[in-house]
């Protein structure tokens, strides 16, 4: 259905679904002003606290994922406003979802479009798809995460380079960069990240939360840190029938049978 600026699906069965979000803005390439980006808010949290939803897919059009934050809107905020408001922190809040999200980008990802992508778990694209951080050649520079994830991401002369010319790279270059898990025809990039979406919507659910969770705190603490967070999430799944499942199903040789519980 539509709600504002997105289009929110519900594929799949119960428990196992998908619920896919599709930046519907066509007229400006998907720009992501604070409406647009009010309603992917409030679709992701709604698809997150679904139920039958096990995984989110997000997606633009076959032109553009994302064009970047609205300039138009921009333009004329000031310092203290920008500054007084936190201006585009509360994007972060996309970051919270518990449940995997797969970005699937065709055409444009640029500027804050690219540091949405990345505030996903998984990048897929299409043949055509065009990355890039242009803020520099605004005056400014990236504020949504293009300084710091894409680093993470694609290594520090990487993300110099497309921080500081503005340049686009494509996605084979970002797929060799590591920034895109895997790279699709155009038209067959959405259902391809359904598909991939249902497989994972089919395992464990707490098993695949704690997953991401984990992988996430590696961003953020040592490696010491990290393993020990790692290693309680693993003893912590040993409450959950579905490592039961999983297990028993494996020594039994036939496919789990998860209750996501
Ligand atoms: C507002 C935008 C826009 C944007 C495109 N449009 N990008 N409007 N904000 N980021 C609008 C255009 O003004 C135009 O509107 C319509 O979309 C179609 O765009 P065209 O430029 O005519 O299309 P094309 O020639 O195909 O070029 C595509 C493009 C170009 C290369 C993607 O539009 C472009 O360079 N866009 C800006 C990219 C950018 O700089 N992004 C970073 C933004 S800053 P009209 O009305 O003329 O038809 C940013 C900061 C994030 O993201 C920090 C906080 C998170």
């Amino acid at each position: 259905y539509v709600k504002g600026q997105v289009r929110i699906h519900r594929s799949g069965k119960t428990e196992g679904g998908v619920g896919l979000i599709r930046l519907n803005r066509p007229k400006a390439l998907n720009a992501l002003c604070d409406d647009l980006f009010k309603d992917l808010v409030h679709a992701g949290q709604a698809l997150d606290s679904d139920d039958d939803i096990g995984c989110l897919v997000l997606t633009g059009s076959t032109k553009a994922f994302a064009a970047g934050a609205d300039i138009s809107e921009m333009k004329d905020r000031t310092f203290d406003h920008a500054y007084k408001t936190n201006m585009f922190a509360w994007w972060g809040q996309f970051t919270k979802l518990s449940k995997p999200v797969i970005a699937a980008v065709n055409g444009f990802c640029l500027g804050g479009g690219c540091e949405v992508a990345m505030m996903c778990d998984i990048v897929i694209a299409g043949e055509k798809a065009r990355f890039g951080q242009p803020e520099i050649n605004l005056g400014v520079i990236p504020g949504g995460g293009g300084t710091q994830r894409l680093i993470r991401a694609i290594g520090k002369s990487k993300a110099m380079y497309m921080c500081l010319t503005g340049d686009m790279m494509g996605a084979e270059d970002m797929e060799r960069a590591g920034l895109v898990a895997k790279i699709f025809p155009p038209d067959d990039l959405v259902d391809e990240a359904v598909k991939m979406g249902t497989k994972i919507a089919s395992k464990g659910r707490i098993s695949v939360m704690m997953c991401k969770e984990a992988i996430n705190v590696s961003q953020e603490v040592s490696l010491e840190e990290g393993l020990r967070f790692e290693r309680r999430m693993f003893h912590a799944l040993f409450a959950t029938a579905d490592q039961k499942e999983g297990m028993e199903a494996f020594l039994e040789k036939r496919e789990p049978n998860f209750t996501h519980k």
